[in-house]
């Protein structure tokens, strides 16, 4: 039983490329632009890798959208945030969905703005 292990697992890999392939050819789904802004931005956008990244969890949505926008638009210049937009193909619908996710994210920001 053991030695069919290695073909059944070559058999998933099989029915797997094909939908591989044809989400490459769609562009990035939206749950790998959120994993990806969570390599930057940490886990939900609320633990930044560097202590100069931003937390973006808790900002509001329309100042998000914005921000993306103007990254986008060359309204606001960062070399980091520009090339994301590009690399992961964000739409004007997938800019106001990532604020609107962000701004619901649990967030060390909502406790400083308690104080
Ligand atoms: C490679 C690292 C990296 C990735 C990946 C990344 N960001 Fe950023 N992000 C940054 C840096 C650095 C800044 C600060 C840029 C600046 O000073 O304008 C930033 C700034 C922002 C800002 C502006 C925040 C503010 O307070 O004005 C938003 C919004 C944002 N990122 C959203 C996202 C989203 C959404 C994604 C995923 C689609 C993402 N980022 C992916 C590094 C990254």
């Amino acid at each position: 039983m053991t030695s069919l292990r290695p073909i059944i697992l070559a058999a998933g890999l099989a029915l797997a490329a094909p939908a591989m392939a044809a989400e490459e050819a769609a562009g990035p789904s939206f749950d790998q632009k959120l994993a990806a802004c969570a390599a930057c931005h940490g886990e939900n956008g609320a633990k930044p890798i560097m202590a100069e990244y931003p937390i973006i969890a808790g900002q509001h949505a329309d100042y998000l959208a914005a921000a993306l926008r103007a990254y986008r638009d060359g309204r606001r210049n960062n070399a980091v945030m520009a090339s994301q937009l590009q690399a992961l193909q964000l739409t004007d619908a997938d800019i106001d969905r990532l604020g609107d996710h962000f701004s619901r994210q649990t967030s060390p920001l909502a406790a400083a703005k308690a104080r």
